[in-house]
Formats: structure tokens, sequence, C-alpha cells
């Protein structure tokens, strides 16, 4: 049975290096990360043909609902969505209060934390669901046209999801292949099993607490550079690379001199991350120019990382070819992790509504090394 957060120990594989390797913290029906496979499933589907056949809202529907919308259902879901593409004018308050200095990434926590603050009562449910995600991107778009001294636009309510972002960031038409790239990416980066982000939103939401509180905490999660903050970084390593003659010796000094590489490595895959698959042939259609730098430093890091650190089995993840999409489709550094949030925030809900539903308080517990019956001395005696 789903009991929502059942913790288990599976046996452990090789020593235990902490990070709750291999612990089965929850059961989860929404997605499973195969990581010797090498596949993502999202309730029963494979990621390679939900990426290149459904749109960001059919994902939202499987994930929230359990199953594809039929079209009826679909067009109900969308004009839910574009209904709810408002920011209410405390939230609007808060964001415009916001130093233009601040990260995009903060500004939409601190906006989600607003909404929560203006709007938010009672138990999560599917409107709650339904009401903030389809303010991700409007929260977002806001913020990033104030701190370059634009006002913010009006949705476009016969605009799809990855449309009108788009649309928002730049108040024009968006081209048919971004927002096509783009989707494919909200697709792509939707769920992943029990990550950090997704985990964090279940503890918050095991503790009855309410669903702005479960995704202001999982958007902190998520904006570490181990987790979701990895891509601007992939972008900043490239740049540095410069030139294809140049990756050979960078990397090598890099992983000799204990430097992570960004954008490789995975707790669970142990091969290559679908998504990045899919990423990297849509990053070879969108920027033929870059891709070949970015493919001939993943090939030269895959072999030096074999060559320098054997046996770990570290291979691209997902951040690896996201930059690259996300350059592509004309988003900029600063908005490649708080974009990452706006396709993820269906999983994270989608997590939260599954674990209230059969709901025990997540409450592990922790091996105590510090020392015991210390002798107590008053304070004016120490
Ligand atoms: N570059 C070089 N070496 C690496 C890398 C990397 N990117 N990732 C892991 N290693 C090495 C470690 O140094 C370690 O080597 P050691 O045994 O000599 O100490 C070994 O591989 C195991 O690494 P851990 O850090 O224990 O692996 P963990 O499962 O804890 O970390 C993580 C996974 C955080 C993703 C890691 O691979 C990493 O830091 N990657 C770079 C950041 C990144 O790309 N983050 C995005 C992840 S994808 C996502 O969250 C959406």
């Amino acid at each position: 049975p789903n009991t929502g957060n059942t913790a288990q120990n599976t046996t452990p594989t090789k020593p235990n290096k902490g990070g709750l390797e291999g612990i089965v913290a929850a059961s989860t029906a929404i997605s499973k990360v195969d990581g010797t496979a090498g596949r993502l499933i999202y309730r029963g589907y494979d990621i390679h043909d939900l990426a290149r056949s459904t749109s960001f809202e059919e994902v939202a529907h499987l994930l929230w609902f359990g199953h594809l919308p039929n079209k009826q259902e679909l067009a109900s879901l969308r004009s839910k969505l574009a209904a709810e593409r408002s920011i209410p004018d405390g939230v609007m308050q808060t964001i415009r209060a916001l130093p233009h200095t601040t990260e995009p990434m903060d500004a939409l926590r601190t906006a989600v934390s607003a909404w929560g603050a203006n709007v938010i009562t009672g138990k999560p449910t599917i409107e709650q669901t339904i009401a903030l995600t389809a303010r991700f991107p409007v929260f977002l778009a806001a913020f990033q046209r104030l701190r370059h001294g634009q006002e913010p636009l009006e949705s476009r309510p016969e605009l799809g999801h990855a449309a009108n972002y788009l649309y928002l960031l730049r108040g024009e038409e968006p081209k048919e292949e971004h927002v096509k790239g783009l989707n494919s990416y909200l697709v792509l980066l939707s769920d992943h099993g029990m990550n950090a982000s997704t985990f964090t939103s279940r503890i918050v939401a095991s503790t009855e607490s309410d669903i702005a509180s479960s995704i202001v905490a999982a958007l902190g999660a998520l904006k570490g550079p181990l987790h979701g903050g990895a891509p601007s970084k992939v972008q900043d390593m490239l740049m540095e690379i410069g030139t294809v003659e140049n990756a050979e010796s960078w990397l090598r000094e890099a992983i000799s001199g204990g430097k992570k590489l960004m954008g490789f490595g995975h707790r669970v895959y142990k091969t290559t991350d679908p998504r990045a698959e899919e990423l990297r042939e849509m990053a070879r259609v969108a920027d033929p120019t870059g891709f070949v730098l970015a493919r001939r430093v993943e090939e030269l890091a895959l072999s030096l990382l074999d060559e320098l650190k054997p046996g770990r089995r570290l291979y691209t993840n997902v951040e690896y070819y996201s930059a690259a999409l996300m350059n592509s489709v004309g988003l900029s550094g600063d908005l490649f992790t708080p974009t990452f949030a706006v396709s993820r925030c269906a999983g994270w809900t989608a997590h939260v509504l599954e674990q209230v539903s059969n709901n025990r308080l997540i409450r592990p517990e922790a091996e105590y090394t510090g020392p015991m019956d210390l002798h107590f001395v008053p304070l004016n005696e120490r």
C-alpha cells in the first residue's frame, strides 16, 4: 500500500556515504527513475515518447490526474491555467519592491511566498495546484521585465504555457521553433522521482503545512548548484574553455585538481540521463555552432572522467545540454534555474497532492555522534 512515506532501508550496494543514498523514502505512482537502464517513466509512459509528442499541459494533466487528457480534458485544463495567469496586487507590490539586483530564482521564491500569504488557506488542493503552476512564468516574467526597466505585460489566453512565458518576457510573438523547444524542455524536466527538491516539498506537506510553503521550500532546494543551479555554470564552463583546442588541457587540469564538472554525474543514473539524450539532439538542431564545442567537451570529459575517476560511472546529466537549449530559445543565464522550476512545479505539486492523500509525518532519525554524560557547570562558574 502507498503509505506516502514509509521509510525502508534497502540493502546498500556499497559503503554508506551519507546523503540518504539508496534509501527508499516514499512510495509514488508519479514517476520512476531507472538509473541502470537510463530510463525515466511518468505514470507508465517513457520520457522519450512524451518529450517528442506532448505539450507541457498534457504532461501536467498526466502527473496531477494520473492519465493523459483527451481533447476535452486538455481544453479544460488549458482554460483553467489561462484564467489563473494574473498577479494579485499584494504579490505585485512585493515583486516591485525587490531590488533589481535580486536573482530571478530568489524573486520567484519570494513571489510564491507572497502569493501564499495573500491567497492560500487550508489543505493543498488541485485548484491551488493549477493556480500556482499557471503563475510561475507570470511571476518570473514580471520581475524580469521590471528589473530591466519595463512594465509587466498581460498574459494572452490563447497562448499555451511555454508560448505565453516567452511572450511575457519579450512582448512579441514567440517563434514557433522556440515554443517547441521550450515546451519539450518543460515536459522533460517536470518530474524526476525523489530528487532533493521533490523530497523537500513532500516533507513540508507531510507536516500538514500549506502548498505555498511546500513549493517555497522546494524552490530553495532546487536553487543549489548540485541540483538545479548547474546549467548557467555549464555555460560559464564552456565559455571559459572557449575552443575545442583548449578543451583537453582545461578538463584534465580541472578533474585532476578535484573540480566537479558541471552537468556531469548523477546520484541515480549510472549511464546517460535519457533527458540529456533528448536535449542533446534538440541543442544540435537549435545551435549547430555552439553544439560543436559542447559535444567535443562532453566526449573528452567522459573519457577523462573514466581515466581519472575510474569506477565512478560519471555521465552527462540533464543540466549539460539544458543551458544550450535555453540559450537557443532566447532565455538569459539567470533564467535557466527558475525556468527549470517553471517545469518542475508540475511534479512538486503532484507529489504534494500524493503525499497529503495518504499522509504520515516524514520524520527520520539521526545517528547521534556527540558526547554524553557531561558534568553540567552553571553559567557563573564557567
Ligand atoms: N565532476 C567530477 N567528478 C565528479 C562529478 C563531476 N561532475 N560528480 C561526481 N564526481 C566524482 C566525485 O568527486 C566523487 O569522486 P571520489 O570518489 O574521488 O570522491 C565521485 O564521483 C562520487 O561523487 P559524489 O559527489 O559522491 O556523488 P553524488 O551522488 O553525491 O553527487 C551530483 C551527484 C551532486 C550530481 C554530482 O555528480 C555533482 O556535483 N555534479 C555536478 C553538479 C551538477 O551537474 N548538478 C546537476 C545534477 S542534475 C539535477 O539535479 C537536475
